[in-house]
């Protein structure tokens, strides 16, 4: 299964100002229009329960999967559970469930906690990031706690405002 990370963030590296924001509070129409149809493309999206509270229903025409220890259990009070998967997998053990089921294609898409971990199991393919051009000073950080990753730019664009980058783990092969 090839798992594509997805990210937007500011120009020192964070992906909101707290936990509760929303990333169309400062992310380029562009942008959303860009991840919109790359996740519609690759067909099913993962995301921790903090994430999916700040969008609150699941993504359309996606199939949507929220990371909670919980395991959705204790999230009746979120609109919008319904069309969710709930999992308290860890990525292996999810991204090895989904691919014994066929699944070709997984988006990571945040927040903080998912892409560490994602990136720390060293599963993650390939990341599209984009630079949007603000700097935020304090908030919640793109990714912490693995060990280094090596990359390569596959293409970088004007997007919006800001950049897309489009990078591959170093000796992947399409
Ligand atoms: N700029 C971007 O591209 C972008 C993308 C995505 C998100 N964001 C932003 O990121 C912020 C949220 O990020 P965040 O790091 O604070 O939170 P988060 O990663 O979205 O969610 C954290 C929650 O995910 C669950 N979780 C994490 N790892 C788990 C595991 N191994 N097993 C089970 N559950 C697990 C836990 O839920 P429970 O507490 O329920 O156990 C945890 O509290 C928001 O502001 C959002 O807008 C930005």
């Amino acid at each position: 299964m090839k798992i594509t990370l997805i990210a937007a963030i500011s120009a020192d590296g964070k992906i909101a100002q707290n936990a509760k924001q929303s990333s169309l509070d400062w992310t380029s129409k562009e942008d959303t229009r860009f991840f919109a149809d790359k996740t519609k493309d690759i067909g099913a999206v993962v995301m921790g329960r903090k994430t999916f509270e700040t969008i609150g229903r699941p993504l359309k025409d996606r199939r949507t999967i929220v990371m909670s220890s919980t395991g959705g259990s204790e999230t009746e009070k979120f609109e919008g559970r319904d069309g969710v998967e709930w999992t308290r997998e860890t990525p292996a053990e999810l991204v090895a469930r989904l691919s014994l089921k066929g699944l070709t294609g997984l988006a990571v898409c945040g927040g903080s906690t998912i892409y560490s971990q994602f990136l720390e199991s060293g599963l993650v393919n390939e990341l599209f990031l984009t630079v949007e051009p603000v700097l935020f000073g304090e908030g919640v950080p793109f990714a912490t706690g693995f060990g280094r990753i090596d990359l390569k730019l596959v293409e970088s664009k004007p997007l919006g405002g800001g950049i897309l980058m489009h990078f591959e783990r170093t000796g992947y092969k399409m």
